[in-house]
């Protein structure tokens, strides 16, 4: 379900900003001031079902949308600089993708900002993201992030289905560099 993070962000906390780029790369701010979160995709669909999903649940925090395609600059103009915490789930396997994601992360975020970035390994696609994103991010990747997950992964192990490329999320932490790279960065 397109943008899910970002609403149970919405639900379960009060940020006091968060924009979700992709459909699903959201942000969240650190500081007290008003709330705001936006839930994007590139999809007009997707963003209609996130609107369908948004009247049907009553969240602390009321979640704006809208189409959000990656690297397309008036889309991702009026998030430049303004983003503090940015979510991306399952959005690496586009191979045309990559790179306008990592720009679009790189435009939306403030210097300092950070993506949480939760997709599966993919068939080294993830690991392909990380390496564009290292000229103008940190990059950490962390296996073991959440006690649950990890017991349920240790369950699924056990399942023929199970397939570690394609099925366990792996967390990329990404923190915005204030370097040349980024203060030259377009969309
Ligand atoms: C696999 S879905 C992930 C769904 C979501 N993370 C979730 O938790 O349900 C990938 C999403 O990326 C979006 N997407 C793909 N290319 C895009 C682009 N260039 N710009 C913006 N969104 C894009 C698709 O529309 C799709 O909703």
């Amino acid at each position: 379900m397109t943008c899910l993070a970002g609403m149970m962000v919405a639900a379960s906390g009060v940020p006091s900003r968060v924009v979700l780029t992709d459909g699903n790369a959201l942000s969240v701010a650190a500081s007290g001031v008003p709330s705001r979160v936006v839930l994007t995709d590139g999809n007009a669909l997707s963003v209609s079902n996130v609107n369908t999903a948004l009247q049907h649940n009553t969240l602390p925090v009321q979640p704006s949308t809208r189409v959000l395609r990656w690297g397309v600059e008036e889309e991702v103009a009026p998030y430049r600089d303004k983003v503090d915490v940015a979510m991306c789930a399952d959005c690496l396997f586009f191979d045309e993708g990559r790179e306008s994601l990592v720009r679009t992360l790189v435009s939306v975020l403030r210097v300092g900002g950070k993506a949480l970035v939760v997709a599966p390994a993919r068939s080294g696609t993830f690991h392909s993201f990380a390496t564009l994103c290292r000229p103008y991010f940190t990059v950490s990747m962390v296996t073991e992030y959440d006690r649950v997950v990890h017991q349920h992964v240790n369950k699924c192990s056990r399942d023929p289905h199970y397939s570690e490329n394609l099925h366990f999320p792996l967390l990329m932490i990404l923190h915005k560099l204030n370097n040349n790279n980024n203060n030259n960065h377009n969309n």
